[in-house]
């Protein structure tokens, strides 16, 4: 499939896995493969459309052990869950960012935020093969069962990396196959947009991290999705003596990066006129 075809196929997907929890009504039984890890507090301090629009594999906030100040970006962030949560945890000097490719979901994570009454959020349209985001604008990177879903894995760690600053690190949540299990038999266990198809094995996710950099990578499996693929937190760092990569979205100054993504997200969603 040609990565126009995939983005289509999961788009569609999880356009419907909106409307659904837009109309008040959780995942279907093919989508709940393991959601949770949230604490009742944690749901309590949520709106309810929000926990019910949870589609996610784990809970990458407890694992990314955030703090206050800090600006989060979560990769695929559906309804908002982990980007809500994020923000209580980063407070008011500290900022959360949500990044999706899906009209409905953006729609429902900006109506839940505002609910929640979170001010230090923001949501992006994009994918995650190419964040709209400038280079070291963010200390840690979180993800719930979306990196399984991404056409070009490769694209997504040269991302993360990239959008990363120099000692920041990453907190993921994902379905990854166990090393003996092929792409076919994957394949055999679920669907692509069911977020089996598309897993990474242990192995190819440690490479692909390796490849980009990263250090410290653990990949730590939580509970069996499917048999031979197994809901995982994956954790590593960016070196702090990493160089930033140079693009021309790190010439953007850190120092204004905080208030920068809307203008740079709407003005050019790319590297030209920012
Ligand atoms: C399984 S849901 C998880 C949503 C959320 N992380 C959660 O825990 O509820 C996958 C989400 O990732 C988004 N998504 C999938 N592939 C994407 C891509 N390549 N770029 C951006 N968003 C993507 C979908 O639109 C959907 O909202």
């Amino acid at each position: 499939m040609t990565t126009e075809a995939i983005h289509e196929e999961v788009r569609e997907h999880y356009a419907a896995a909106a409307a659904r929890a837009s109309a008040g009504l959780g995942p279907n039984a093919a989508e709940s493969i393991g959601a949770g890890g949230y604490t009742d507090a944690d749901r309590e301090r949520l709106p309810e459309a929000a926990v019910l629009a949870s589609l996610g594999c784990g809970n990458p906030t407890a694992v990314a052990d955030l703090r206050a100040g800090e600006r989060v970006l979560d990769l695929g962030s559906g309804g908002g869950i982990d980007v809500l949560l994020s923000a209580q945890r980063v407070g008011p000097t500290g900022r959360a960012f949500g990044l999706d490719m899906t009209d409905e979901m953006l729609a429902l994570a900006r109506r839940n935020a505002t609910e929640a009454g979170a001010t230090n959020v923001e949501f992006l349209k994009g994918h995650i093969e190419a964040i709209p985001l400038p280079a070291g604008s963010i200390d840690v990177v979180i993800s719930n069962c979306v990196v399984n879903l991404a056409a070009d894995k490769d694209a997504v760690f040269q991302e993360i990396a990239r959008v990363l600053r120099p000692g920041g690190r990453i907190g993921i949540s994902d379905i990854v196959a166990e090393d003996d299990l092929g792409p076919e038999l994957r394949a055999e266990r679920g669907s692509y947009a069911g977020c089996i198809a598309g897993a990474l094995s242990v192995s190819e996710y440690r490479t692909g991290l390796e490849a980009v950099g990263f250090t410290d990578i653990e990949i730590t499996p939580t509970h069996v999705a499917v048999e031979g693929l197994n809901s995982s937190i994956i954790k590593a760092t960016k070196p702090s003596d990493a160089t930033e990569p140079g693009d021309a979205r790190s010439r953007l100054s850190l120092a204004s990066s905080r208030d920068l993504p809307t203008a740079y997200a709407e003005c050019c969603g790319g590297i030209e006129c920012c």
